[in-house]
């Protein structure tokens, strides 16, 4: 039991610093994103984020453990690739969708490590923990959700049509490839 209750204590503290890098980075991503209904989607997922490293601390004090100072290395290449793809695109429909894809990426990660963890503190009989951890993970998926339609509803469309239309793309690839 011991040993379980120490790999979730690590899981947790992983999840901490996934959720405080995801904080930092969401901001960066509203302020290159163009439809107002993406900014609010993620205005409103920094709120909720912020809530959920409180539900983490809770977490790790109700198992016994401390904050420590682990990073999250998965969350820490995750965001890292995707502000790098969006350092090729100006601000416009592909960029929006890039945001999603960038943000999706992030929300799956954290709903695979919360599962795991809900899963394993019902396990060793940790109900409150195995509470708050399925309170996040359920945000998650909402947040995933939200993006999902979001895309398909609005962002997507927006982004073929500016594509199709006469209007230089505002794709700026070259940067790296077009001089090829
Ligand atoms: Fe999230």
């Amino acid at each position: 039991m011991d040993e379980i209750i120490r790999l979730m204590t690590e899981q947790l503290r992983d999840a901490y610093s996934a959720e405080k890098q995801a904080l930092r980075a969401m901001p960066r991503m509203m302020k290159k994103a163009s439809a107002q209904s993406l900014k609010d989607a993620l205005q409103m997922h920094v709120e909720q984020t912020e809530g959920q490293v409180e539900r983490l601390e809770k977490a790790l004090e109700l198992v016994g453990g401390k904050l420590g100072r682990k990073v999250c290395e998965g969350m820490r290449g995750i965001i890292e690739e995707g502000q790098s793809e969006l350092e090729d695109y100006e601000k416009g429909p592909l960029l929006d969708t890039l945001i999603v894809a960038a943000q999706q990426r992030i929300e799956h990660y954290e709903i695979a490590s919360y599962g795991t963890m809900a899963a394993l503190a019902k396990v060793v009989g940790q109900q409150e923990v195995a509470k708050l951890l399925a309170e996040t993970l359920q945000e998650e998926r909402q947040t995933d959700e939200k993006l999902t339609q979001l895309a398909e509803s609005e962002l997507n469309p927006a982004a073929i049509k500016g594509a199709q239309s006469d209007e230089p793309a505002n794709d700026r690839r070259s940067k790296r490839g077009a001089a090829a």
